[in-house]
């Protein structure tokens, strides 16, 4: 993953990209570093740790980039941070990304004298540019980059600057770097958010572009042909004030606080975007769904909605896993959701998808983010900057837009019904998914205001977590049919920012294996929603072995040792009012196990490597 931020400019280039680099701290917070160039010198200062743990970042100059990483090769410590430098320490060199053939490239550039000082895949890079640099013939620091990059394989978003050049040098294949374009100023960040205070102006850069920034002007080229890019400038809309706590212990807690205000914006985005999207859903043969972590939780859980509201069987595949799986032809759509909308993982589906001549589309939370520029139809979350590292109000988001897509085109079946010349009568809607439709749609406009409620339960939540969660070890989570991705996601979040072992499947699965490990150090958390008697005697079958059972509960049942009541909903909406339950269960738990609630230890927000 890692974060990279390059500033040239009239100012002191240290402080801006301190304060840049702050922002992209989600990407990776192992280790850190600047070089910058004052009196034809690089000066450089890096080391382990986090960015938001020290106090300032003083160095010389007024171009310089930086870097805060999310280690792949070689450990966190203050040799592998970037950047890392030439032997002849002229050139300074950052990367997000992945150098495959670096072992290789390392022992040709070793037999050639070169010394190296790090364990990482990136110090290969920086020697590679070295070999091809040569200032004194009139070899320019982005003719050795474009060099150097025709001979590695891999991934890398990268910049690099060298003591005898006023300019920056970035590029990128698979992995995201864009370009800010201020006044008399340009930044280079691994995301728009870096340098958004400064500038909302931004070209982002596609695959196998280099960008040369030099005093007053920047050049997009094709660093395999040469040729030079034309692109446009786009101008992002964004709300800085979303960077801070507003009061908040935790970015997360904030986060988890917005939900209703920020699914009332999804309730908002406009019917026509929905119906767009919904119309190429409908005019494809095959649909598929792909997306990783918290987003495919989502997915999976539109999985139900799609097949159960609208009769259309969509699959939902792991991204990382949508190669090895996937039938694909240009008559099957695929639909990304990805929050950052860079995840490796979900890009290469996505692209996979596109080589297969699928229509594609997304669902993403970044504007300008690779997965729009990429997609054919996009529609923007609008969740707003998410900060803590364990996703919340964006996976919320994603419920509610795909809740909103299944519904339209149930409501689309009715409606082809009704046109005698339309042969798709399997789905008429009978008065019986009529109303519930109608009911559905009418529990959905409440959301903002269930969830709400639901968040009221944060101080019985937070005993719950103190009498049973912080001691014990080992949870599984249950749900059955539509809350099977609840049980998923709701061990995800508890896993990721507890560290304590958590398990989600279906409940009927239960008793095929996993109930052998019912005992002191097993509890179980069930979800419960309204219409649901089946579950509950799989809790049964958990009670009568002696396990003790915490039920979150849209509706009466009172079966359990500890129980969370949300607002009682249909079963179809139940997914959305069981969220901030067990993202508080979650994050209470963490945060009295003393826990980083919003970088948890191992993790980034956006993976941007295989
Ligand atoms: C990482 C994050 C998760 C996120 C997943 C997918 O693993 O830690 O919180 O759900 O990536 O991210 P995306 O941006 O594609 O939704």
């Amino acid at each position: 993953m890692c974060g990279i931020v390059g500033y040239l400019g009239n100012e002191e280039t240290s402080s801006i990209l301190f304060e840049s680099l702050k922002r992209l701290e989600y990407r990776g917070y192992d280790s850190f570093g600047f070089a910058t160039i004052h009196d034809n010198k690089l000066w450089i200062t890096k080391d382990k740790g986090k960015i938001s743990d020290v106090v300032q970042i003083k160095l010389p100059g007024s171009i310089g980039i930086s870097h805060t990483r999310w280690s792949t090769h070689g450990p966190p410590s203050k040799i592998n941070a970037h950047p890392h430098t030439d032997c002849k320490n002229r050139i300074a060199l950052v990367h997000n990304g992945i150098i495959a053939n670096y072992l290789s490239l390392r022992n040709k550039l070793k037999e050639r004298g070169h010394i190296f000082k790090s364990e990482t895949d990136t110090e290969v890079l920086v020697h590679l540019i070295e070999e091809y640099y040569k200032p004194e013939d009139g070899v320019k620091l982005e003719d050795a980059v474009s060099s150097a990059l025709n001979a590695v394989e891999g991934t890398y978003a990268i910049t690099v600057i060298s003591a005898l050049e006023k300019k920056i040098v970035g590029a990128r294949k698979e992995s995201p770097l864009v370009l800010g374009i201020g006044n008399s100023c340009f930044y280079l960040g691994s995301d728009i958010s870096s340098f958004l205070p400064y500038t909302n102006k931004t070209i982002p850069l596609d695959d196998f572009e280099m960008v040369v920034i030099e005093p007053e002007s920047y050049k997009i080229t094709d660093f395999r042909t040469g040729l030079l890019k034309d692109k446009k400038i786009t101008k992002i809309e964004w709300n800085q004030k979303e960077s801070s706590k507003e009061g908040f212990d935790h970015f997360m807690l904030k986060e988890i606080f917005e939900q209703p205000q920020i699914l009332k914006i999804a309730l908002n985005i406009c019917e026509e975007e929905i119906s767009k999207l919904a119309e190429t859903i409908k005019e494809a043969d095959n649909v598929y769904i792909t997306a990783t972590g918290t987003s495919l939780h989502a997915a999976m859980t539109s999985e139900y909605w799609f097949s159960k509201l609208a009769k259309l069987p969509v699959r939902v595949v792991d991204s990382s896993e949508f190669e090895e799986k996937a039938v694909l032809d240009e008559k099957t759509l695929v639909i990304g959701v990805t929050q950052s909308g860079e995840t490796y993982d979900t890009l290469r589906a996505m692209n996979y998808a596109k080589k297969n001549n699928c229509k594609l589309a997304s669902i993403v939370n970044i504007p300008s983010s690779t997965a729009t520029r990429i997609s054919d139809i996009t529609i923007l979350q609008g969740s707003g900057m998410e900060i803590g590292v364990a996703a919340t109000k964006t996976f919320t988001t994603q419920l509610m837009i795909l809740l909103r897509l299944a519904l339209k085109l149930a409501k689309n079946n009715g409606e082809t019904v009704s046109s005698p010349t339309m042969k798709n009568e399997r789905c008429l809607l009978s008065k019986d998914v009529g109303d519930k439709i109608s009911e559905i749609e009418e529990q959905l406009k409440n959301v903002p205001r269930y969830i709400e409620e639901a968040l009221t339960q944060k101080e019985k939540i937070k005993s719950i977590t103190e009498k049973y969660c912080i001691n014990v070890k080992n949870f599984l989570y249950i749900g059955k049919g539509i809350n099977y991705p609840t049980a998923l996601e709701g061990a995800l979040k508890f896993k990721e920012i507890t560290y304590h072992h958590a398990e989600g499947m279906p409940a009927g699965f239960l008793k095929h294996g996993t109930i052998s490990l019912i005992s002191d150090d097993m509890y179980t958390i069930a979800f419960v929603p309204r219409d649901d008697r089946k579950i509950l005697s799989n809790v049964e079958e958990i009670k009568s072995r002696g396990g003790k059972i915490i039920g979150i509960v849209s509706g009466t049942a009172k079966h359990f040792d500890e129980t969370i009541n949300v607002p009682r909903v249909s079963d179809i909406v139940s997914p959305l009012v069981f969220a901030p339950a067990y993202q508080l269960l979650a994050y209470y738990t963490a945060v009295a196990l003393g826990r980083d609630i919003d970088q948890p230890r191992h993790l980034a927000k956006t993976v941007t490597v295989e």
